[in-house]
């Protein structure tokens, strides 16, 4: 007699064998998310074994390239009809910044599908969507016999979460990307709330800013001037009159808040420590302060600089300070490090009308609050922008519980179709 049982858990397995198998965008873009990349330890050979597998059954051409060992930076290429042309490159990292499974409803390496389309997962909007969607896009655009007149290339970094240093750094450096002749970039953007598509123009440059004041210890009971603690607080007065001043603009509505220079307290050191605290009856003769700055492009640097030595760590009250500046903030030749939304910029035109073609719409170019890759696209004077095509979406990068809709994924590849076909057709100007 048959073991009804054991048939019946075959039938089971079987079934759910089929459907892990299922080979639609959904299924690869849910098991795209399910390696885990988070740092301190992404797993990166196994995605790019997975891309590639892609890659060759859409039939595009691929190069695995490693300026650092077990750092594969994985490119993909559609070559254009023209290939004097300069090309398109469309970037996505292949990373992300850790999850606590803990503070998760469903595991975050699991791309849980719920009953009403959501896909959860770390990295489903930070950047696993557009990773998956460019790929998609051009399948489909193959699939219609579309042949594009500049050549595409993909690349997909690693790194990006902790800086680029060993990811787009070294690509963009490198002899194999100058060959790549590359016009134009688009990259990672941000979730939109609302019905519009947003775009990002520029990062805001990082910098860190320690203070250090010093003057004459002395006795807790003991008024005089220029102690270390008066000195500090006479700046510290003084940086947070102008934080109010750039956040006035923001509460006003007069910019965005990516679109000031911010600047943050993020440490306060000094005091004499004590067994059970601090020495209590001691003023001390040194005292620091940290502080995290943010300057959008339109800023100018040097001013900053002025500002700081002059009014916010002077000499003459005895302070000093190290700035460290993470990354630039002008191109090689000396230009903000922007990309302009206007028709000076030939490609602008080109990708808006593509978005409207798809029926999306931009909502207004944005400054990034943060940074990505693309800073080091726009410092070799590449034009490149920022965009994720998420509309009605909750703006959950880095956040618990990150998820994506499904029939928002679907509209992304859309979009995209639309964009390359644009993009790839435009015969340009000179560049
Ligand atoms: C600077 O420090 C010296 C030495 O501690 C002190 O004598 C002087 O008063 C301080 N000056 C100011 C402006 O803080
Ligand atoms: C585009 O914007 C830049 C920077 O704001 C400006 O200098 C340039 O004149 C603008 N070009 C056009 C065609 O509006
Ligand atoms: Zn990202």
């Amino acid at each position: 007699m048959p073991n009804l049982r054991l048939l019946f858990i075959s039938f089971f397995l079987l079934f759910f064998w089929v459907h892990s198998q299922e080979d639609t965008p959904i299924a690869r873009f849910r098991r795209y998310l399910q390696f885990n990349t988070a740092h301190p330890n992404p797993n990166y050979a196994d995605p790019v074994s997975f891309l590639l597998s892609q890659a060759n059954a859409i039939g595009l051409k691929s190069r695995t390239l490693e300026f650092v060992p077990s750092k594969p930076l994985l490119l993909l290429t559609w070559p254009g009809s023209d290939p004097s042309l300069p090309s398109l490159l469309f970037n996505s990292h292949l990373d992300s910044v850790p999850a606590e499974p803990s503070k998760w409803i469903h595991p975050p390496f699991s791309a849980t599908l719920t009953p009403d389309g959501k896909i959860y997962a770390r990295g489903a909007q930070d950047d696993k969507c557009i990773a998956m969607q460019y790929l998609e896009a051009i399948r489909n655009l193959k699939a219609k016999g579309f042949t594009p007149l500049r050549t595409v290339h993909i690349s997909y970094v690693p790194d990006e979460e902790i800086g680029g240093v060993d990811g787009s750094e070294k690509f963009v450096q490198s002899k194999e990307f100058e060959d790549l002749n590359v016009g134009f970039v688009l990259d990672e953007g941000q979730a939109s709330t609302g019905d519009e598509f947003r775009v990002f123009y520029a990062d805001r440059s990082p910098w860190g800013l320690i203070i250090k004041a010093s003057g004459a210890p002395g006795h807790g009971s003991r008024m005089y001037d220029n102690g270390a603690m008066e000195n500090l607080m006479k700046s510290v007065e003084v940086i947070t009159k102008f934080r109010e001043s750039q956040f006035d603009v923001v509460k006003s509505g007069e910019a965005m808040n990516a679109e000031v220079i911010s600047v943050n307290p993020v440490y306060l050191k000094a005091g004499t420590p004590s067994p059970t605290g601090f020495v209590m009856n001691m003023q001390p003769s040194e005292a620091e302060a940290g502080f995290d700055l943010r300057l959008p492009p339109t800023a100018d640097p040097d001013l900053i600089k002025k500002r700081i030595a002059q009014e916010w760590a002077p000499a003459t009250r005895n302070m000093t300070y190290k700035l460290i500046q993470k990354g630039p903030i002008r191109d090689y030749q000396g230009r903000p490090l922007m990309t302009l939304t206007n028709e000076s910029n030939p490609w602008w035109p080109v990708f808006k009308q593509a978005i409207e073609a798809a029926g999306g719409k931009l909502s207004r170019p944005e400054i990034l609050a943060s940074t990505t890759d693309t800073r080091f696209m726009r410092q070799r004077g590449i034009p490149a922008l920022g965009f994720s095509p998420m509309t009605n979406t909750p703006i959950l990068l880095h956040d618990h519980n990150e998820f994506l809709k499904d029939t928002v994924y679907l509209r992304g590849i859309e979009v995209y179709e639309s964009v390359i076909s644009s993009l790839s057709s435009f015969k340009g100007e000179s560049n």
